[in-house]
């Protein structure tokens, strides 16, 4: 038995998805059929598509969603048909070094689902599902620890960006920096991911919370979730953050691009014995370089982040709680809601810097 859904499919680099059929085999052991409700289109998704980021293809592109459990394979413990879930793009093992050293974001074998081929196409040919989750079709089968249950009221809207823009940026806030009240916070880069990262920013009580763009279109959303400054990136960037944080640079830079010239940037703003996290995903040919007397005369430090440093088993509820409790605001994030036609368009809009998040609604 298999289950024929529609899906945006990508079938070489650079190159538009169209909207196909695509067929799902019933979930094998230790698998979930989950219908997706709603799914985020993420930059990295545009980087996927484009060979920023190896990606076998054809393939099934998407990674932030949440939807249904609607079937499960044999050896699946707690998850139920009918249960409401979001996906995780990187479930752990649970058995390795790093699954064991308490850095499930790190598991050696999370990527293991984005190697193999997880559908067929209506003509046989196997098709990849981006990041192993395939969440720009109808439906997708994943691994049962790739779904997180969804606590009860959030709309599916919100719950599917819980699955990366919202994890990886409060995450990489309050997990992998540790950001404490009181301290200055600048966010180079606002998309989904920079809208949530600001967000926890501010509710980690950082102050001021500098918001960084190229787009000035990109203020009036900054400010309505929380920035207490906007500022255009150029070359004036440090010296304007300095200016508003004491002459001496921002205690934490996080860099929500994935380019060596933000990351250059954030490091450059940040004060004395200041740290930048590199949340963007960037480039294998973008080098950064600064100068290594920096390191021991600013004292900085550069840190990489994957996923926010989080557990979306743990962290997903954590999360969810605040959305629930109106602390961060996924709603507003999302500037454009879409069908899976639309998916060209929403990459369009993340090229030209435009909006906030688009979301597939199915
Ligand atoms: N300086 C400041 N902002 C910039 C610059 C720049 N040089 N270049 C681009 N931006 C801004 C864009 O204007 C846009 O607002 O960065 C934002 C990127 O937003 P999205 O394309 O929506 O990206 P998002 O999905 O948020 O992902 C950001 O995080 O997870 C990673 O792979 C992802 O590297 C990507 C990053
Ligand atoms: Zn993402």
């Amino acid at each position: 038995m298999t289950t024929t859904v529609k899906a945006a499919i990508f079938s070489g680099r650079g190159e538009a998805p169209r909207v196909g059929d695509v067929t799902l085999p019933d979930p094998g052991p230790g698998q979930v059929r989950v219908r997706l409700s709603a799914a985020g289109a993420c930059h990295s998704d545009l980087s996927l598509s484009n060979g920023t980021l190896p990606q076998p293809m054809p393939a099934v592109l998407g990674h932030e969603g949440a939807g249904t459990v609607e079937a499960v394979g044999s050896d699946v413990g707690d998850v139920r048909p009918g249960q409401r879930v979001v996906l995780n793009w990187a479930p752990p093992c649970r058995s390795c070094w790093f699954c064991g050293n308490g850095e499930p974001h790190l598991c050696e074998r999370s990527s293991e689902a984005a190697q193999r081929p997880y559908a067929e196409l209506s003509d046989g040919t196997p098709v990849y599902a981006g990041l192993g989750t395939g969440a720009f079709a109808e439906a997708t089968v994943v691994s049962a620890n790739a779904v997180v249950p969804l606590p009860d009221g959030i709309d599916s809207g919100a719950a599917a960006l819980l699955g990366c823009a919202a994890l990886t940026g409060w995450g990489a806030v309050a997990k992998s920096a540790a950001v404490r009240a009181g301290e200055s916070v600048a966010v180079i880069g606002l998309g989904g991911v920079g809208l949530a990262t600001l967000q926890a920013a501010r509710l980690a009580g950082a102050d001021p919370v500098i918001a960084v763009d190229l787009s000035p279109a990109k203020e009036e959303l900054a400010r309505e979730l929380g920035a207490t400054h906007f500022l255009l990136s150029d070359d004036n960037l440090a010296k304007e953050v300095r200016g508003l944080t004491g002459g001496r640079g921002a205690d934490h830079a996080f860099e929500v691009v994935g380019a060596s010239a933000t990351i250059r940037a954030a490091w450059g703003l940040t004060r004395r014995g200041g740290t930048t996290t590199v949340v963007g995903v960037g480039a294998n040919d973008d080098m950064v370089s600064f100068a290594a007397l920096e390191l021991f005369y600013l004292a900085r430090t550069l840190r990489g982040c994957v996923y926010g440093s989080s557990d979306p088993a743990r962290d997903i509820p954590v999360l969810a709680a605040h959305v629930r409790d109106g602390d961060i605001d996924l709603a507003a994030m999302v500037t454009d809601e879409i069908g899976l036609d639309d998916v060209p368009a929403a990459f369009q809009r993340m090229r030209d810097g435009k909006g906030g998040r688009s979301l597939i609604r199915f």
